[in-house]
């Protein structure tokens, strides 16, 4: 069975009571069931992380490579957060490895501050999604699902 490894970014661990009119109400604990049940439908292991660190997501992204390289690894759903739009690390990790990535955003980065507009992981992305609320997830599960 491939694992889908879900990367979360900075401030997501605030999700359910961040700036709910924009993320909704429901907590990242909520996003990680949603994930499992989308896994399970599609036959895939789930490995689920939050870090608010710019460096151990770049390490996360390593592993993921190996993994990727074993023929263990699905894909990966990111969810930066702000370092999307701040990250040549994030950036050249991805590069690096040869994963299969979605970038993905709960709300329509694009609808907002033009400095969300601009994204580092877009380019070394397989696919973006932007602007369907948490179940964005569980779609970009499914994406992958298709992909494989
Ligand atoms: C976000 C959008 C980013 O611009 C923001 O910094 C986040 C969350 C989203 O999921 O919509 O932290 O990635």
């Amino acid at each position: 069975m491939k694992t889908v490894l879900v990367l979360n970014g900075p401030n997501l661990n605030l999700l359910g009571t961040r700036e709910p009119q924009v993320y909704g109400s429901q907590s990242l604990e909520d996003v990680k069931a949603l994930c499992q049940g989308a896994c399970k439908s599609h036959g895939f292991a789930l490995d689920f992380r939050q870090s608010n660190h710019e460096g151990e997501l770049v390490d996360w992204i390593h592993e993921a490579g190996k993994s990727h390289a074993a023929g263990n690894l699905a894909g990966v759903v990111l969810n930066a957060g702000a370092y999307t739009h701040t990250s040549v690390a994030l950036h050249d990790a991805i590069k690096g490895t040869g994963i299969v990535l979605i970038e993905l955003h709960i709300s329509n980065v694009h609808a907002r501050e033009a400095f969300r507009h601009h994204s580092f992981i877009s380019p070394v992305a397989k696919a973006v999604m932007a602007g369907f609320g948490v179940k964005g997830y569980a779609m970009a599960i499914a994406g992958l699902a298709d992909l494989a």
